[in-house]
């Protein structure tokens, strides 16, 4: 079974809907301004006006740029549905924009969610006539509710219920009918949905943010669950198989910000606890332990590129260039092909040899760095062939790339990096396997042994997240420090960097991160009890080793806060602090210490009443030199 399938997917379009005695266009479109924290690179709305037009406006770019383009429409109508898209299936464009027309035009669906089985359910559409627009697998679903309504003579409500019935995957869904409008028709399954009722009216939309204004009540639709709603009548709501549900009204508690980081305190906390699903989406269709497979189309589509390389260049910045710096060690492992790890910044202006048989991996969240995208361009003219790793569909960067591999994990909207380095990490480390593996440079046995571990990695990421408390409460000791010195070895050499970055950006504590043994080369006269050291220790390669580093700095009255391997007895007696994760492989290790890491700096940096979300001085996407 593909990993993760039992997980909910976080893929993050926003949907809102509006059935009542208003004017519906206002309230559908601030609806989405409110859903605009989830991200989004296209906007639409669908009308059934009082002459019973169904009037459907789209654009891409922000919500901003809809209002500009329907400025001059008929936005008229008291029944409508809204959507913010976060591209996956198809490019973010007007044309694959929410909402999508069945063929008659008489239907309107918006969708969040992915259709896993959206091409077979295409070819049987097109094989009875249907064609198509776009290459969303939403526009799949509404011709499928057109058919069955057409062909098994029913209502919209039961034809939803039939067509879901044939749906593999993840959707929250909303549709028109505008031969029926005083009927708006909702379903989900995996991605969420609730409705709130007013009175006389009724809202629907992703999450409670576009309904708190309006109402407390809220009814949260479970999976595979089908709601009707019509003015003057109660709420109906029925699975898919049509068994009538009681609906269980909920008063909404959270404030309008609370809900954005849903409940969370701040985006940042809530993205480090959405790793173990972000990591499940981003491995969804890749790492599929029942096969023992990785499959990366974009490895498997240039793999000869990959095998006749003399050099792989790996060029980023920031905690992105950290997760380079991890793939180093991971593909010169398994695939011995010799890495570069370049900063963007360096590599564009040094005038570096680059020759048309090198690969250069570009890693970038946003995929808009500006040093990066230069870099990129450069290695380019030279006729290196350029694999990107990003998050954001359709950026620049993969736009100028040859291939690459989306990460996958939804928006990031903390500027510090976390649940997108993790995703990188992973990203990376397939790759490794997978050129390793068609290189034959790494034996089937330690691959399947890593494919397998590399499914149990959401599970053990969950474990180190149930020490959050634990680290809340003692990184209140360490806000008085001007200075920490971060350290680790091997894999876990570019994880101390990360943890280092993670403090300076969002504490203003001045961090470095080393491998630990370079602290008798200098900086272990740094040592003393107002420096705290944090060193990662997990049981691998050069495990003795770090200890004796420990004992160093121990000597000098250091403090240490060591990441150690469940079950621990030798750091844990000669640390002043210790935070266990479980036993892994030791190239997976920098994704379950980096998390005690990403927690102890988002703890320090509370306390400090610093702005976690949004640090002095920096930007989420440096666009600039
Ligand atoms: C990481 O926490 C920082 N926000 C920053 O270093 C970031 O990683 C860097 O600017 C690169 O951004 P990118 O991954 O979007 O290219």
């Amino acid at each position: 079974m593909p990993l993760g399938a039992k997980k909910s997917s976080i893929i993050m379009c926003g949907i809102v809907g509006y059935i009542g005695r208003r004017a519906a266009y206002p309230i559908l479109i601030k609806g989405l301004h409110r859903l605009e924290y989830r991200g989004y690179d296209s906007a639409g709305v669908a009308l059934i006006n009082e002459e019973g037009q169904l009037n459907v406006y789209k654009a891409k770019g922000k919500v901003s740029e809809l209002e500009a383009f329907a400025a001059d429409k008929d936005t008229g109508g008291m029944i409508g549905i809204a959507h913010t898209r976060w591209a996956t299936h198809g490019e973010p464009n007007t044309v694959n924009a929410h909402p999508h027309y069945s063929e008659s035009e008489r239907l309107a669906i918006i969708h969040n969610g992915i259709i896993e089985n959206y091409a077979v359910l295409k070819a049987g559409l097109m094989e009875q006539g249907y064609t198509f627009k776009s290459e969303t697998d939403t526009e799949v679903l509404v011709q499928l509710i057109e058919y069955t309504q057409l062909n098994e003579h029913v209502n919209l409500k039961t034809a939803v219920q039939l067509a879901l019935q044939q749906v593999i995957g993840a959707y929250a869904i909303a549709v028109l009918d505008k031969d029926h409008p005083d009927t708006l028709i909702a379903a989900r399954k995996g991605s969420p949905l609730v409705v709130g009722i007013g009175e006389g009216e009724y809202f629907l939309a992703s999450d409670a943010t576009p309904i708190v204004e309006y109402t407390d009540q809220v009814i949260y639709i479970d999976d595979e669950e089908v709601v009707s709603l019509q003015v003057g009548q109660e709420v109906d709501i029925t699975t898919i198989g049509n068994v009538q549900k009681t609906p269980e009204i909920k008063r909404l508690e959270l404030s309008l910000s609370q809900l954005e980081k849903g409940g969370y305190p701040h985006f940042m906390l809530k993205e480090i606890f959405e790793q173990p699903r972000t990591l499940t989406d981003s491995m969804r269709g890749r790492v599929n332990v029942r096969q023992d497979n990785i499959a990366l189309s974009g490895f498997i589509d240039n793999k000869e590129r990959f095998l006749s390389a003399k050099r792989i260049i790996i060029t980023a910045c920031g905690t992105s260039w950290h997760a380079g710096l991890i793939a180093m060690y991971a593909i010169e492992e398994f695939a011995q092909i010799p890495v570069e790890v370049e900063y963007s910044s360096e590599f564009r202006y040094r005038k570096p040899v680059i020759n048309k048989d090198d690969v250069v991996i570009a890693i970038s969240q946003s995929g808009e760095t500006a040093d990066t995208l230069a870099a990129i361009q450069l290695a380019k003219s030279k006729g290196a062939f350029i694999f990107s790793i990003c998050n954001v569909i359709g950026a620049s960067i993969p736009r100028v790339s040859d291939s690459g591999c989306y990460t996958h994990v939804g928006p990031e909207i903390g500027v510090a990096s976390t649940k997108a380095f993790t995703a990188q990490v992973v990203a990376l480390t397939m790759l490794a396997l997978c050129i390793g593996k068609e290189k034959g440079t790494l034996s089937e046995e330690n691959y399947l042994k890593i494919v397998r571990e590399l499914g149990q990695i959401p599970d053990k990421i969950e474990r180190v997240l149930g020490q959050n408390k634990r680290i809340a409460d003692f990184a209140k000791t360490f806000t008085y420090a001007q200075n920490f010195i971060y350290l680790g070895r091997g894999y876990n050499f570019p994880v101390a960097m990360e943890g280092a970055l993670k403090l300076k950006e969002i504490s203003y504590i001045h961090a470095e991160g080393y491998p630990a043994a370079e602290m008798k080369h200098g900086p272990i006269a740094l040592i003393s009890q107002e420096m705290p050291v944090v060193v990662v220790a997990p049981h691998c390669g050069t495990y003795e080793k770090v200890v004796s580093n420990i004992q160093e700095i121990k000597a000098r009255k250091g403090r240490v806060i060591a990441i150690v391997t469940e079950g621990d007895e030798l750091v844990s007696k000669i640390a002043d602090y210790v935070i266990e994760v479980p036993e892994t492989e030791e190239c997976l290790t920098p994704l379950l210490t980096v998390i005690p890491l990403q927690l102890l700096a988002y703890h320090i940096a509370v306390v400090k009443g610093c702005d976690v979300d949004q640090p002095r001085n920096l930007a989420k996407s440096v666009t600039v030199e």
